[in-house]
């Protein structure tokens, strides 16, 4: 009787599992609306890692502009008689240089910057140079400002040049406008004094006057616009274990990155000896980049502003000396960085100086900052003991910015089961969850939010991307298992507040950490897998999720779903439903979508993202290599037919 109920509950179970293999019925319930997705869903977490800032995004073509790196020449080639003096005119960058007479008519005297890994010239582009200039003795001197090519076999490496008059005694900004002649992708800067006169030079600098949206201290276009292309709907920022520094001394402080660009002091980069593989010496902060241009930038790409704040301790992976962390009793200063901040973003000029600053800067209109986020990877109980006097005082006067705490570095683990509940009691409005994951994680993970308590607070994924294959790259399998993970985000958009993926940005001649999500050098720059899937995601956000499943279940992944992830949202400005299906299996899958509450036939498209080779990946000289295809198709309602091909990330668009 016993073996008898065995066969037959075998055979209930092969019957079942051959329907599966033939069709996936998806039931889409178009008719219920779900939780409402945050607006702030996908978006962007920004760290000056591989040369993001200075050397990226940051238009500064200039190294060392300042004189102020601990080798003050570094960057920097000196012929001639030069001089570094200290007593300049920007009292946190008092370095600068005099140059002279060399004593020899044929020998000149100047100086030429190298930039960052070269500087990138394109022919016909206009460059903006700059200078704040004196003449010691009085009078007037000339010098002579020469974008180069330093391995031309041309007779002249200059190929452009201009002169520039000085003038008096008193420091003045000198500016002169260079068209390049030619395109050089590591060129250099070259300044040279003429005759025999003496000449004051400090903040050295070199923009491309077609910056984003055309500001002066402005921002590399063509990576301010892939970032405007994500429509990010949140802007972490400044990092990362930037904000922590490798000690107290080098955490990041945001109010060294406000004002005037000449007096914002240098700090180190924490990612220049970090990887004794990937060694960086010269890798500073210019600050160039700096609070008020992050605010301007996440406004004119229309996403909330996110700032990260140091809670007080130095880097607990890398600095375990006492001095690493502020005792409790002394964090004052660093709850005022908080305070201060939320001034910045979102106070009366008329009544607080940080606001002021904001209006002398050009925005005198707040900025509208709503989170803030306070410490990066933390964790331990000292992290709760930091971060509880911060939390008390901003709740205090600001009750209506939500704080940001953390589950310390990893996604699961000791670390992550203490911090969890601690946030809860400590009444975080979100927590940052970092996740840097294998392959087997991401298929594994589809599930990982459907069980997350609905009260409390939120998640945000600050951090996160796919690590596969046997080496840190961004191939398009990695892409596709972000997709497939994102499913489950889309799905738990009532317990997933925002997620960001990370790193941003790296020069493929500066990187220390990969992958990321768009790759530059000094002229190019390609968006990489991971980029497309990202815009996939937030080019169809929705509005409010709409509840999808297979015999059930969420599609995630499970064991008896043959490889797919899917979720589903409507969006009530489109007017459409997005509905997304990830097959990271081997083979084709079909699958009827049973759209509960449509009828009849219904345009729409759909967006394919699929690549030939698992590991392909775009590139400098390919950068449109592996990009989504759209197609415009008809839908049939109630239910409707599709094959999905392996390996592919497919978004259906289905107006309403
Ligand atoms: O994204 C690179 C680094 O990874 C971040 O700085 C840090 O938060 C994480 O460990």
């Amino acid at each position: 009787m016993k073996r008898q109920k065995l066969i037959m509950t075998l055979a209930t179970m092969l019957v079942g599992m051959s329907a599966w293999a033939q069709s996936h019925e998806f039931l889409v319930q178009t008719n219920k609306l779900g939780a409402p997705i945050p607006s702030t869903m996908y978006g962007i977490f920004f760290e000056d890692i591989n040369y993001a800032a200075d050397g990226g995004l940051y238009g500064e073509l200039v190294k060392n502009r300042s004189f102020e790196f601990p080798d003050h020449y570094m960057g920097w080639s000196v012929f001639g008689n030069v001089q570094l003096k200290n007593d300049g005119p920007f009292d946190k960058n008092p370095h600068y240089i005099r140059v002279g007479y060399s004593g020899h008519s044929d020998k000149f005297s100047g100086v030429e910057n190298e930039g960052y890994f070269g500087i990138g010239y394109e022919q016909g582009a206009e460059y903006r140079f700059s200078v704040w200039a004196r003449c010691p003795q009085g009078g007037r001197a000339t010098i002579r400002v020469m974008l180069c090519d330093p391995s031309t076999m041309e007779e002249r490496q200059q190929f452009t040049e201009q002169q520039v008059n000085i003038e008096g005694s008193e420091w003045k900004k000198y500016t002169a406008v260079l068209k390049a002649a030619k395109t050089v992708n590591k060129g250099t800067l070259r300044v040279m004094l003429r005759g025999n006169g003496q000449a004051d030079l400090e903040h050295i600098s070199l923009f491309p006057v077609k910056t984003w949206k055309g500001h002066e201290n402005g921002m590399r276009q063509d990576l301010a616009q892939a970032l405007a292309d994500l429509h990010p709907g949140v802007f972490r920022f400044p990092g990362g274990c930037i904000v922590e520094g490798t000690d107290l001394a080098t955490r990041y402080q945001w109010k060294n990155s406000v004002g005037p660009v000449e007096n914002r002091p240098l700090n180190e980069n924490r990612w220049h000896y970090t990887f004794d593989y990937r060694f960086f010496p010269d890798y500073y902060q210019s600050y160039g980049l700096g609070f008020y241009e992050y605010f301007l930038l996440s406004e004119e790409i229309g996403s909330e502003p996110l700032p990260v704040i140091s809670v007080g301790l130095a880097c607990q992976f890398q600095n375990h000396s006492e001095s690493a962390h502020v005792p409790v009793d002394e964090l004052q200063p660093y709850i005022d960085d908080v305070l201060d901040l939320i001034e910045f973003a979102n106070g009366d000029p008329a009544t607080n100086s940080w606001a002021k600053l904001r209006a002398d800067m050009g925005h005198p209109a707040p900025f509208n900052l709503k989170y803030v986020a306070i410490g990066n990877e933390q964790w331990g109980q000292t992290y709760i003991d930091h971060l509880q006097p911060f939390v008390d005082q901003v709740r205090k006067k600001y009750p209506n910015i939500k704080i940001i705490g953390t589950s310390g570095p990893n996604s699961e683990g000791e670390d992550f089961d203490f911090l969890w509940p601690e946030m809860r009691k400590i009444g975080a409005d979100l927590v940052d969850e970092h996740f840097y994951r294998p392959e087997t994680w991401f298929l594994q993970s589809g599930n990982r939010y459907d069980n997350y308590p609905r009260k409390g607070p939120k998640v945000f994924a600050g951090e996160y991307a796919c690590h596969g294959r046997g080496k840190k790259w961004n191939h398009f399998n990695a892409a596709l298992l972000e997709a497939a993970f994102l499913t489950g985000v889309e799905r738990n958009a009532d317990v997933v507040e925002m997620a960001t993926y990370a790193p941003l940005f790296a020069h493929v001649e500066g990187w220390q950490w990969r992958p990321d999500m768009i790759w530059y050098d000094n002229l190019r720059s390609f968006r990489s897998c991971s980029y497309q899937v990202q815009q996939m995601y937030s080019l169809t956000k929705g509005t409010n999720v709409v509840p999808l499943t297979m015999a059930g279940k969420p599609v995630a992944g499970n064991s008896d779903q043959d490889g797919l992830f899917a979720s589903a949202n409507f969006d009530k400005a489109a007017n459409c439903y997005y509905i997304k299906i990830v097959n990271t299996g081997d083979k084709a899958q079909d699958v009827t979508l049973n759209l509960k509450g449509m009828k009849g036939e219904h345009s729409g498209s759909v967006t394919t993202f699929h690549a030939d080779n698992l590991d392909g990946e775009n590139t400098l000289d390919q950068p449109h290599r592996y990009e989504p295809v759209v197609k415009p198709i008809s839908i049939t309602a109630p239910t409707h037919n599709v094959s999905i091909p392996a390996k592919t990330f497919a978004v259906y668009k289905i107006e309403k």
